[in-house]
């Protein structure tokens, strides 16, 4: 049976095709494939094979590996009629944190651009399985990029304790009602009425978090976050893999990381500015026009940092 045609709209795409395609690339990595929005773009300014002022010495053929951890999206794109078909693009199941290993699979050791668009899809907001979406109340609280492995969120909640769970939901949400939060989910287990679907917890989100001022932030949105980010490990995933990227980026290539809330982009500010192998090319994060926020509501708070590989050799 095959898989349904993505609904996820790119964000910055514009943004993301200028400032890797500056560069010429020859090989991409894009970490965080999704609908394949960005790579469908960019293989428009990948350079041309016969381009030999392109990308680093040591590639072969152009090529955009595109990599997920979700394996719907690979398996609805590994096919000779989409995009995996395309001879100049590689898909692979697995988190962008292995992309030395797919480079070498590929042959290279190195790649001339790194894309990250992190958070989740559209596709995964909308699959009433997932649990993503505080809208869809009956599905299971699930919350996992790649559903056939590691812990849904439902389980995790019910194997941590309450001050790990408070602990979480402020980290990783910032949401200053955590320990009223995490104490009604245990409540919920000890009485053995664990919480199990979205409609659970959105339901006890209601009863701690007092509505804002002007209702712009629904109750449950930042412990959501925060379960997504600790069921996926994402933060972690993502400083380890910008501490290492510059031992496989090429000198002269570059990371253009588009991050959603204040965390990631923490992260992506901190590790461009404290090693000296990335030249900073966005002083201030860029955001997307007001054109593509009316037109794409879910771009309203991307940023868009790009650093480029320096000269300097890995340490
Ligand atoms: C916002 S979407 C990307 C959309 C894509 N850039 C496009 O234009 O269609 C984010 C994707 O990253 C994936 N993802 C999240 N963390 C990941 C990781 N550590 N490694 C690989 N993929 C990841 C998610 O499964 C999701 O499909």
């Amino acid at each position: 049976m095959s898989e349904p045609a993505t609904e996820h709209v790119s964000v910055m795409p514009d943004e993301i095709v200028h400032w890797v395609g500056e560069i010429r690339p020859r090989t991409i990595v894009d970490g965080t494939y999704g609908g394949g929005g960005h790579t469908r773009l960019l293989l428009d300014v990948l350079a041309d094979d016969d381009d030999d002022s392109a990308g680093s010495p040591h590639s072969t053929g152009s090529l955009i590996i595109g990599m997920d951890r979700d394996p719907a999206v690979i398996r609805r794109d590994d096919r000779p009629d989409a995009l995996g078909g395309d001879r100049r693009v590689e898909l692979f199941l697995g988190s962008y944190e292995k992309s030395p290993a797919a480079l070498a699979h590929c042959g290279r050791t190195h790649a001339d651009a790194l894309v990250l668009d992190l958070g989740l899809s559209s596709d995964q907001l909308n699959d009433r399985e997932r649990g993503f979406s505080f809208t869809i109340e009956d599905a299971e609280l699930d919350l996992r990029f790649d559903p056939e492995s590691g812990m849904p969120a439902y389980q995790w909640l019910a194997y941590t304790d309450e001050t790990d769970i408070a602990n979480a939901i402020y980290q990783f949400g910032e949401e200053r009602y955590s320990r009223r939060i995490a104490r009604q989910i245990c409540l919920r287990s000890k009485q053995r009425e664990p919480v199990r679907t979205v409609g659970d917890l959105v339901e006890i989100c209601r009863r701690c978090v007092p509505r804002s001022k002007n209702h712009d932030i629904h109750p449950a949105t930042r412990t959501f976050q925060a379960l997504r980010i600790a069921v996926n490990d994402e933060l972690a995933i993502l400083q380890r893999t910008l501490a290492t990227a510059a031992d496989w980026i090429a000198p002269g290539g570059r990371i253009a990381a588009i991050s959603f809330h204040s965390l990631e982009d923490r992260i992506v500010k901190n590790a461009f500015r404290e090693d000296p192998r990335w030249e900073v090319l966005t002083k201030k994060p860029l955001r997307p026009t007001d054109a593509e926020v009316q037109a794409n509501p879910r771009s309203r708070s991307a940023k868009l940092r790009v650093a480029q590989r320096t000269a300097l050799p890995s340490s």
